[in-house]
C-alpha cells in the first residue's frame, strides 16, 4: 500500500513537472509573439521589417503622404490634443497658429525645430520637410 502510494506520488510529480514545462514553453512563445511588433528595432536609414519601403522613404524612396505620416506619428498627440497639441481637423486652432507663424511654411519651420511640448519633427526623425509639410496640410486643412 505504502509502495503504491509512493509510485503514484512520483508519477504525479513527473506529470506536474511536465505540465509546468509545457506551460512555460507555451507562455514564452506567446510572450515573444506579443512583444514582436515592439521588439523589432527600426534603425534610421535602414529598412524596417514590417514597415518596409515606408521606413526608407526619407532616404530617397517615394515620399509618404501627409495622411500616412499623421496616422503613424502625429496622431499620437494631435489626434486627441495631447499636451495642448492642435487637433487634427481643428481648423480654428490651426488657422490661428498659421496666422501667428506666417502660414503653412511658418508652421513647417516650427514643426522642424519643435515648439514647447512639440518635439522637433514631431518625433518623425526620418521625415523629409516635404513629408512634414504634407502632414501639416493634412491635419490643418490649410
Ligand atoms: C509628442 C507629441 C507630439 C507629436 C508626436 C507631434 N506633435 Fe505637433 N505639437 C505638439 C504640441 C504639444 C503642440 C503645441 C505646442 C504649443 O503651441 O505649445 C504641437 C504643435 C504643432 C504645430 C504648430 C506649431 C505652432 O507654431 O503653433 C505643428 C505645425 C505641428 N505640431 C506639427 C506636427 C507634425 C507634422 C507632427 C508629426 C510628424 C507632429 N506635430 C507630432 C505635440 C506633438
Amino acid at each position: 500500500m505504502n509502495l503504491i502510494r509512493k509510485i503514484l506520488a512520483a508519477q504525479a510529480a513527473v506529470l506536474a513537472l511536465w505540465a509546468v514545462s509545457v506551460q512555460a514553453a507555451t507562455n514564452d512563445d506567446a510572450i515573444a509573439k506579443r512583444l514582436e511588433p515592439v521588439g523589432k528595432v527600426c534603425v534610421q536609414g535602414k529598412e524596417c521589417e514590417g514597415v518596409g519601403a515606408v521606413a526608407s522613404a526619407g532616404g530617397g524612396g517615394a515620399p509618404r503622404s501627409g495622411e500616412e505620416i499623421v496616422g503613424k506619428v502625429c496622431t499620437n498627440c494631435h489626434g486627441s490634443g495631447l499636451l495642448g497639441a492642435p487637433k487634427v481637423g481643428d481648423k480654428a486652432d490651426w488657422g490661428k497658429r498659421a496666422k501667428e507663424q506666417g502660414g503653412l511654411d511658418g508652421l513647417l519651420a516650427k514643426a522642424i525645430s519643435g515648439i514647447n511640448a512639440m518635439p522637433p519633427k514631431g518625433t518623425c526623425a526620418d521625415c523629409s520637410d516635404d513629408e512634414l509639410k504634407a502632414a501639416i496640410h493634412h491635419m490643418s486643412g490649410l
